[in-house]
């Protein structure tokens, strides 16, 4: 039954959903704190294998959403100083933060294979997502 796949099962769902629906969006996947330690750990994704399957709180846009609590929308990943490159490939990104009962715990990161793809209404689809994910977690 649906409702008794895992919760690893449902998010690599969600990804391959948005991945497979939404032509803009190029790789979709998880990172969530890795336990006590200041540093994210890669969940659930759809697209290119990443090197960055661990990635220091403050370090590329994932690192300072987790920092920040705040959306990080990159039109231009190659303006960015402070990035982390998982594809060449890649033109733009989007990070939002996951908050379970106030705490920033993980986030939803997408990357785009064209430049400035992000308008409001994925930043309205994705709090939807987010928001979800964070009661199923
Ligand atoms: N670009 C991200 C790293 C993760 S990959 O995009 C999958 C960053 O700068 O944090």
């Amino acid at each position: 039954f649906e409702g008794q796949i895992s919760v690893e099962e449902k998010l690599q769902k969600v990804c391959q959903l948005l991945s497979d629906e939404i032509s803009h969006y190029n790789w979709v996947g998880f990172y969530f704190k890795n336990g006590d330690k200041n540093e994210l750990k890669l969940g659930p994704y759809v697209g290119a294998e990443t090197d960055h399957t661990i990635i220091p709180y403050g370090k590329g846009i994932c690192g300072q959403v987790a920092e920040s609590n705040e959306t990080f929308v990159v039109p231009d990943v190659y303006a960015q100083d402070n990035y982390l490159a998982c594809s060449i490939e890649t033109k733009a990104e989007i990070v939002m933060p996951i908050f379970k009962n106030g705490e920033n715990i993980g986030q939803i990161d997408i990357d785009s294979h064209t430049i400035d793809p992000f308008t409001d209404a994925d930043t309205k689809l994705l709090e939807y997502i987010c928001n979800k994910v964070s009661e199923i977690i």
